[in-house]
């Protein structure tokens, strides 16, 4: 881990050479210093996974990783997934399932959900995607139509990717 700046960061495609202590959380990088602001803190304990990327197309909780950790690795955050006219299908399925209600855990479920077809395919069933959902909090929905809401993106990722 690099321990003086610039921390090397390639962030939605992008390149960027922040300026910040090795130590920083990758979060406060994200939010503060790149105004990514997609990616939510929810908690101080790393229960909630609102803060969820995908580092090296793996997910994250950003708030667990240090700056120094993420240096000259590939980050993605909600606002590199899709653009409000083409949407990821994980994004999607969330609008069109209507997973959501106030919307602030959902930048984490979404990248939840993509995880889970990185690790157990597009066939994920509500026993699987409820179990996996054990590191992500929402205190709106009942998560009933966030696991709706995976499994039809899981499905819809196939078909994308086909
Ligand atoms: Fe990272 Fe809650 S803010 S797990
Ligand atoms: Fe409000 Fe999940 S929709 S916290």
């Amino acid at each position: 881990m690099p321990l003086q700046s610039p921390i090397h960061l390639t962030i939605n495609g992008m390149a960027h050479a922040v300026d910040a202590p090795a130590t920083t959380l990758l979060v406060d990088v994200l939010r503060d210093t790149l105004a990514l602001t997609g990616t939510h803190i929810g908690c101080d304990t790393s229960q909630c996974g609102a803060c969820n990327v995908l580092v090296d197309g793996v997910a994250v909780k950003s708030c667990t990783m240090l700056a120094g950790q993420a240096d000259g690795r590939a980050i993605t955050t909600i606002e590199g997934l899709g653009q409000a006219d083409a949407l990821h299908p994980m994004q999607a399925a969330f609008r069109a399932v209507h997973g959501l209600q106030c919307g602030f855990c959902t930048p984490g479920m979404v990248i939840a959900g993509i995880e889970m077809v990185r690790k157990h395919g597009h066939d994920l069933s509500h026993e699987l995607i409820a179990h996996e959902l054990e590191g992500n909090l929402c205190r709106c929905t009942g998560y009933i139509n966030i696991i709706k809401a995976i499994a039809a993106g899981a499905k819809a990722m196939e078909t994308a990717d086909a």
